[in-house]
């Protein structure tokens, strides 16, 4: 793609331009968004570079380890992977509302990250993988004018606390343009073409809080579902599927025994931005399949539903 390139060469030119021989940080999120920031900004500046990935530990699976090994073995960039796992979950413990939930998380992510920052020393830039869409759309974006639906958590926040001068290299750029500056960057297509995932990660998929028990029970449902839908061929044509752990027991039968176990519900919706969005039509034969795979595999579900929600009325998100 030509005219990638050409924003490719006229980007790191820029970037050069703005932060001379100053040093440059740049919070990876595991999202497309954020790595080809600091894949652009490393091809740019080298080393002046550190990546910050703070690891809040509530990631699908392996997703930790893979941007971690990618980004330190196949593009050699610094980067500091701080694991906060014990810090985020113990203070989540107890925390139903959906709110504050964020509000913990939003506030840990900051704190975790000036910590490190201020270890590295000396930094005048952060890097941020602003897109256009947010550059416009200062309002909540999922809420009309004066009704905050959800308080997005990303690094909002981080500029104004730090201090530090922004570098934005894909203010110009729509979401599908920053794919395709990924893959002219060589990040592998299964990572370009990844779904959203949210900041707050399953904090907010699992209704009822957070525990260590629960996020390992709706890891490894969710990587079923996916892995299912992969497997059918879906996955691009989904905007985001997921599963959501429910706080709630039902009695199932098992063998020649009663169980008693969590209940799963399965998510899938079709998109152009997230502002709404169409549950998927699954054919009933997938949805079979893929339940009875969760309820075999994953020890403390034993019931799956689907969610028929489109959005509005309902959000993405269950939180
Ligand atoms: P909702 O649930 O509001 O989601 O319909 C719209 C899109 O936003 C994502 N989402 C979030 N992303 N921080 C994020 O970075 C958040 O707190 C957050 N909440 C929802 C959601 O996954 C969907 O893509």
């Amino acid at each position: 793609n030509w005219t990638m390139a050409a924003y490719r060469d006229q980007a790191i030119a820029a970037i050069r331009e703005q932060v001379g021989d100053k040093k440059v940080i740049c919070g990876l999120s595991g999202g497309v968004d954020s790595s080809v920031t600091a894949i652009l900004i490393h091809e740019a500046i080298g080393d002046q570079l550190t990546c910050i990935f703070v690891d809040h530990g509530l990631m699908r699976r392996n997703e930790a380890d893979e941007v971690v090994s990618m980004f330190r073995n196949q593009y050699n960039i610094p980067l500091v992977h701080v694991d906060a796992a014990d810090t985020f979950i113990g203070e989540l413990e107890g925390v139903v509302d959906p709110e504050a939930k964020r509000k913990i998380i939003g506030r840990l992510f900051i704190e975790t990250f000036e910590k490190e920052a201020a270890k590295i020393g000396g930094v005048e830039f952060l890097a941020q993988g602003t897109l256009y869409p947010d550059v416009i759309e200062s309002v909540s974006f999922t809420g009309g004018p004066s009704v905050t639906i959800k308080s997005h958590h990303n690094v909002g926040g981080l500029p104004e606390r730090m201090n530090m001068k922004l570098v934005e290299p894909l203010r110009e750029l729509f979401k599908d343009e920053v794919r395709a500056l990924g893959r002219e960057l060589g990040l592998p297509e299964h990572f370009v073409g990844r779904h959203p995932f949210p900041g707050p990660g399953l904090a907010i998929r699992l209704p009822g809080g957070v525990t260590r028990e629960k996020l390992d029970i709706l890891r490894q449902a969710d990587a079923i579902y996916l892995d299912e839908i992969r497997k059918a061929g879906l996955y691009d044509t989904i905007w985001q599927a997921f599963a959501v752990l429910l706080p709630v027991q039902t009695v199932g039968v098992m063998g020649d025994g009663r169980t008693y176990e969590a209940v799963c519900a399965l998510r899938a919706v079709t998109s152009v931005d997230g502002m709404t969005a169409d549950f998927y039509p699954f054919d009933m034969s997938f949805l079979g399949r893929a339940a009875t795979r969760i309820i075999n595999e994953v020890k403390g579900i034993n019931r799956v539903v689907y969610d028929v929600t489109s959005k509005p009325p309902g959000t993405i998100e269950w939180e």
